[in-house]
């Protein structure tokens, strides 16, 4: 090949590789106009899934970060979700409340409590109403008058003896009943005698669940035991289950609290705390430093002059304390008949 013919075929050669690199560069020449509006959907292609899903709210949050007006939007929502938990919340407590109003009615055979010789308001024997009568008068009295700085409110009134029998149990039915005849009274009668309580049984009711079970278990509310009665003015409190724990139960905190908190929440009621004898045990003398008046039963003819200055030396300090003089037979050879005398 001669020399001319050797530079000819160079020239070809090279038209040649120009010839092949051109669809390359004409290619390159394109993609900035092509990858703007094809890489996108391309890149968004790689994730499609995750770009449809973030988008709006990898959008939406920085706008709200830096915009205080814009987390409106946001924020919208967000009180959602707090109020779906409160309502199930809200919807528990209807179902709680009905605990807390089903304040259980119980009915007292009146026929029976006169029968018995109780004050009913059916009526019954004239002289034990009217002994109830001239015996509450100076309790009532007291009970709403404002007491001394320090002392108890006056409308707790625990009924006590010094020994068992004295008719600790017949004196606080029947005051309670007489005072809950007044129209402008109520009152909550609590067998406070939770060693041997005997307020229920006397008046022919079962026993239930009462005044231990609020000191033993803090859910309990005044209002799941105590008992209404067919006397609208009446209610009672029971003593409860039975506990080994009963005397450091009524000397504890929780009791003062208890009694306290009665005696403010219900201050037009008058509360009746039927109580242990004051001689065998130390609960009614641990009771007796939270009630605003005391009523000592003596029975006549049995308790021993020493018991009884013995039950006055442990009630010393306490307020009001006042004395009840039972089963005194004041007309032997008419009728042998028990009657009260106070003092
Ligand atoms: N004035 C009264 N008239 C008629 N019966 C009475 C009188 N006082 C008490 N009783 C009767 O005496 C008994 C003892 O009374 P009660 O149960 O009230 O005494 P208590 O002091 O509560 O006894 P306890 O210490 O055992 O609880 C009962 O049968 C009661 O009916
Ligand atoms: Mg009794």
């Amino acid at each position: 090949m001669s020399i001319i013919e050797k530079a000819a075929r160079r020239i070809d050669q090279k038209k040649e590789a120009l010839a092949a690199s051109q669809p390359a560069a004409t290619l390159a020449a394109d993609v900035p106009v092509i990858i703007d509006t094809d890489s996108v959907p391309t890149a968004a292609t790689a994730e499609p899934s995750i770009a449809t899903v973030i988008t709006p709210v990898v959008v939406a949050a920085p706008v709200i970060a830096p915009a205080p007006p814009e987390p409106a939007a946001i924020v919208a929502p967000a009180p959602v979700q707090p109020v779906q938990p409160a309502q199930p919340a809200l919807a528990e407590a209807p179902a709680a409340r009905p605990r807390k109003q089903g304040t259980r009615k119980v009915e007292l055979d009146l026929n029976r409590m006169r029968e018995m010789g109780m004050v009913t308001a059916a009526g019954g024997r004239t002289l034990l109403v009217e002994d109830f009568r001239i015996i509450k008068r100076p309790l009532i009295k007291r009970a709403f008058a404002e007491p001394a700085i320090g002392q108890p409110p006056g409308n707790l009134i625990m009924i006590t003896s010094s020994v068992p029998g004295e008719g600790k149990t017949y004196c606080a039915i029947n005051l309670a009943m007489s005072i809950a005849m007044e129209l402008d009274h109520t009152v909550l009668l609590i067998d406070a005698d939770v060693a041997r309580p005997s307020v229920l049984r006397t008046l022919g009711l079962p026993a239930q669940r009462g005044l231990m079970d609020i000191l033993l278990d803090d859910k309990i509310d005044l209002a799941d035991v105590m008992l209404r009665t067919n006397v609208d003015t009446l209610s009672l409190l029971p003593a409860g289950t039975s506990t080994p724990r009963a005397t450091e139960l009524l000397a504890s905190q929780a009791m003062k609290t208890f009694v306290y908190e009665i005696a403010n929440r219900y201050p037009d009621r008058i509360v009746i705390f039927d109580s242990p004898p004051l001689l065998l045990t130390s609960e009614a003398q641990v009771l007796a430093t939270h009630m605003g008046q005391i009523v000592l039963v003596v029975e006549s003819e049995t308790t021993t002059q020493h018991a009884v200055k013995e039950s006055l030396r442990q009630l010393e300090g306490c307020s009001n304390v006042n004395m009840i003089y039972n089963k005194t037979r004041e007309f032997p050879g008419i009728e042998e008949t028990y009657d009260y005398h106070y003092g």
